[in-house]
């Protein structure tokens, strides 16, 4: 359960395959899990951080020292992310801008997987046999969604599909 292994990939969020809509059992399978962990809120952050660094030590560089505020604003991100689900016209814009201030904090791209995994991983630790296959992919789906809308806003050239997420 708590290997440190490296995985070899998040997952293609570079894909040009990847579907940019979740479906509402997905979006029901992220609400529920999301409210299973929201009693560890304030133990989370760390887990993930911890993980974190543990796969890409480079990256603590670039965060500040104390953690404890960045692990609150993240996890206040991805309730917002989880709460304007079914709201593009407002999720969409947000996550555009956190991902140009990502550039600016020198997030480049490959960052984007090395997170992706660690976020899964924690909530997978988290979730125990509560993390099934389902909501697994529904995670999933939701860091490919929050990860390219901010990639491509980072880098103009990328921005194509944005504008095509539905949520059905
Ligand atoms: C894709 C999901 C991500 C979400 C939801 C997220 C969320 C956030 C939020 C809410 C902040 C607070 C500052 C702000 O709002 O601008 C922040 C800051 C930051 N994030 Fe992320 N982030 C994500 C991905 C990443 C990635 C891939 C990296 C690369 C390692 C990263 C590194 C940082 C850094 C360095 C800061 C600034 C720390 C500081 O100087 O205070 N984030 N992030």
């Amino acid at each position: 359960m708590n290997d440190i292994r490296k995985p070899k990939s998040f997952g293609s969020a570079s894909s040009a395959a990847t579907s940019t809509s979740m479906t509402p059992k997905q979006i029901r399978l992220i609400n529920q899990s999301f409210a299973l962990m929201s009693p560890k809120a304030d133990a989370i952050p760390r887990i993930f951080y911890n993980r974190l660094f543990q796969l890409e030590p480079a990256l603590r560089k670039m965060f500040p020292e104390s953690l404890e505020e960045q692990g609150r604003k993240l996890m206040q991100m991805i309730g917002t992310a989880i709460g304007l689900l079914g709201r593009a016209d407002q999720l969409i814009p947000a996550l555009e801008a956190l991902g140009r201030r990502h550039a600016g904090y020198g997030v480049r791209d490959e960052h984007y997987e090395t997170v992706g995994t660690a976020l899964l991983w924690t909530v997978e630790q988290e979730l125990g046999p509560a993390f099934t296959p389902d909501v697994r992919e529904a995670w999933t789906q939701l860091y490919l969604i929050v990860a390219t809308t901010m990639r491509e806003a980072a880098t103009p050239q990328l921005a194509a599909s944005a504008e095509d997420f539905v949520c059905r």
